[in-house]
């Protein structure tokens, strides 16, 4: 089974909207020189208030029909409502979005989000017709009390419970461990083939072997251009969320290109 690669970027709490926008144009400006069956899909995370900005130069100008994917850092579960400083699945859409982040261990961490809460957000993601991109992973912690597997397998299992395969099968999930974020220390690429091919076998046991043949599971944790073709030539590494290296334009360009090198 060939699954086309994601290479996406998720820029957190970074850049000013016109910031934002010039390096949106500095990856398209890339990716245009590409047919796109060559191209891994790119997907580009900004900050809500860059959402728009990003999706008026998305596809539709001198982009040689290479189209870059905008996707929110967050959502909240419900339509609408009394949910100051949340925006819907609704509202994503209707800002350009084709992917939503959810479960990021800094929102785990910083603000308190649950499995039940991520579970809740994937089902309005799939529902409104969107991609979750569910992340899971592992503290330092856990990973040395021997507890990685079985952490990430229950973060996984919680988080598609109750989803069809069908929309089990479309979804994306970022394997980040905790202690490789922004560290510059990545996980070894056996070690995190190993664990993603792990998550590929919880999702054959929620959701059947064809969800699990088709789902696209991302690494994530300190991806650079040197990393990503050892990252790439793995049997299930499917592609990489990428957080510091994804804010200059040359770098996350850099990994696209070692990406074609190995993997589309
Ligand atoms: P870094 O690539 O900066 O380690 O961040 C990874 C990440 O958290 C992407 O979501």
């Amino acid at each position: 089974m060939s699954r086309k690669p994601i290479i996406a970027g998720n820029w957190k709490m970074n850049l000013l909207r016109s910031e934002a926008k010039e390096l949106f144009e500095g990856i398209k400006s890339f990716v245009k020189d590409y047919t796109a069956p060559q191209l891994p899909t790119v997907v580009i995370a900004p900050t809500f208030t860059s959402l728009c900005e990003v999706s008026s130069v998305k596809c539709d100008c001198g982009c040689g029909g290479n189209k870059i994917y905008v996707a929110a850092q967050n959502c909240h579960w419900e339509n609408s409502g009394a949910y100051t400083g949340e925006i819907s699945v609704a509202m994503a859409k209707d800002a350009g979005c084709d992917y939503i982040i959810i479960g990021h261990s800094e929102r785990r961490q910083y603000f308190s989000e649950t499995d039940e809460m991520i579970n809740k957000k994937a089902k309005a993601i799939l529902a409104g017709g969107l991609i979750p991109i569910i992340c899971c992973g592992e503290t330092l912690g856990q990973r040395e009390a021997g507890m990685t597997d079985e952490h990430i397998a229950s973060q996984i299992r919680a988080a598609l419970s109750g989803i069809s395969s069908e929309d089990v099968a479309k979804s994306v999930i970022a394997y980040e461990p905790i202690w490789a974020i922004g560290t510059g220390k990545t996980c070894d690429s056996a070690e995190a083939n190993r664990v993603i091919k792990m998550i590929r076998s919880v999702v054959e046991e929620v959701a059947g072997s064809n969800a699990a043949d088709s789902i696209r599971i991302l690494y994530g944790g300190s991806v650079k251009p040197s990393t990503i073709e050892e990252q790439m030539a793995q049997s299930d590494i499917d592609g990489a969320l990428v957080g510091g290296a994804s804010l200059k334009a040359d770098s996350f360009n850099e990994i696209i290109a070692n990406t074609m090198k190995v993997a589309v």
